[in-house]
């Protein structure tokens, strides 16, 4: 081989010119940095780095498998719910007060019997078990930390309800999905309030869900789950037969089995909240499920005061639906909400660092709750009424 055959053999080609420079961007720190650095650090920040509830969502989020990540995260159909529950805090500004009283808020309550330290509660949701390995003990542990905050179990929690409430700590509620067969809901209901459930709340907007949004268009990789299995005449409509079938009356009957305070949660039309009155429920929860169930459906925020002028008073009407920080909790009381329950933000908790993360996350909210609470000069749950804010939903 002649010299400058060899040389040109052995020599940079633009193919190997390029892989040389692939290589040295892949291994560059410079493109590191273009990475979102809270999404992908080079180390999990600690609870003690924690500002605000969306650092626990960074933090689970780097711990969690995707698909468990985003059983929390996600919402149904085009998720134009989920971003309409966010949104609609926007639509309502809160009234800063320069001169306010110099003694701390009082954020005490209570509500249909249960006392609270803030007006504030654990919305129920499945499956701990997936967030964290102590499951519903630990998320149990961090609401007894943070001031003993009443926790809604739910019907599908990781544990059975009597477990959970053999330990130490706050009121326990039962949420309930209830089953079309009527005597079998006596079970689960004796059972959590034998346990000592302080309410039952029967949801009953969460009529189908499919996280097909999930598990197909984002889990590309995953193989598809497999439809769940229909039962009963609902189930042209992939309806199970535990949801879907309620009437109002229903209620009349499951309030036989009851003999705590009972309420409805998924309620968003005053005409349905006071349907519940009528049918002997004891409070409503304003709720599109987080935006998991119906998309189109509204924000719970904009359609409070007409369920809270509806039900003028009678009952108690507690709201759940993107709460993330102190100044949403104020929005929500000032537009009548007696309680405002916390769904995604303790899951973040729990599964970023624990009890402790469900303990953190809601000290967070509970002192942006007292701080906007000192700058609109309201000294009580009482005092936070619609002086406070000022709307304009669309
Ligand atoms: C992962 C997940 C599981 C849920 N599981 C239940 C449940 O088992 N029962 C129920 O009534 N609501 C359930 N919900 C709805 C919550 O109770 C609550 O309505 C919703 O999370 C509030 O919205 P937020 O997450 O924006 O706070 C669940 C919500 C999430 C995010």
């Amino acid at each position: 081989m002649r010299d400058s055959e060899s040389r040109w053999q052995g020599g940079l080609s633009r193919r190997k010119a390029l892989v040389g420079l692939a290589s040295f961007l892949t291994g560059s720190r410079r493109l590191g940095a273009q990475l979102d650095p809270y999404r992908l650090r080079d180390r999990v920040p600690g609870l003690d780095e924690m500002r605000d509830v969306f650092d626990f969502e960074d933090v689970a989020f780097e711990k969690l498998d995707r698909a468990t990540y985003n059983y929390t995260a996600r919402g149904g159909g085009s998720e134009f719910t989920l971003r309409r529950n966010r949104e609609a805090f926007q639509w309502v500004k809160l009234v800063l007060r320069g001169v306010g009283d110099e003694t701390a808020p009082d954020a005490t309550t209570s509500v249909l019997g249960t006392p609270m330290a803030f007006p504030l509660m654990l919305a129920p949701s499945a499956a701990h078990g997936v967030l964290h390995p102590d499951m519903e003990t630990a998320t149990y542990e961090g609401c007894r930390r943070a001031g003993e905050t009443p926790m809604i179990v739910s019907h599908v929690s990781s544990m059975p309800f009597p477990d959970i409430a053999k330990a130490d700590g706050g009121p326990l509620w039962f949420q309930l999905y209830a089953r079309e067969e009527l005597e079998q809901n006596r079970e689960p209901l004796e059972a959590a309030q034998a346990a000592g459930a302080q309410a039952i709340v029967v949801t009953i907007d969460q009529q189908a869900t499919y996280y097909d949004r999930t598990v197909h268009d984002r889990n590309l990789s995953l193989r598809p789950r497999r439809p769940p299995r229909y039962s009963g005449s609902a189930g042209r409509y992939r309806f199970t037969s535990s949801r879907m079938w309620y009437e109002w009356q229903f209620f009349e009957e499951l309030r036989t089995m009851v003999r705590v305070p009972m309420l409805a949660k998924g309620i968003l039309t005053g005409e349905d909240a006071l349907l519940a009155i009528e049918h002997g429920v004891d409070g409503v929860v304003v709720s599109n499920h987080g935006g998991r169930t119906l998309d189109y459906a509204p924000s719970s925020l904009e359609v409070l005061p007409e369920i809270v002028d509806a039900v003028a008073g009678r009952i108690p009407v507690l709201i759940d639906s993107g709460f993330r920080r102190g100044s949403d909790v104020l929005k929500g009381l000032a537009l009548g909400a007696s309680a405002i329950c916390l769904g995604r933000v303790p899951r973040w908790g729990l599964a970023a660092f624990g009890a402790p993360g469900v303990a953190r996350v809601l000290e967070i909210v509970q002192s942006e709750l007292l701080q906007a609470m000192a700058n609109c000069g309201v000294s009580d749950v009482a005092s936070a009424t619609g002086a406070v804010v000022r709307t304009d939903f669309p």
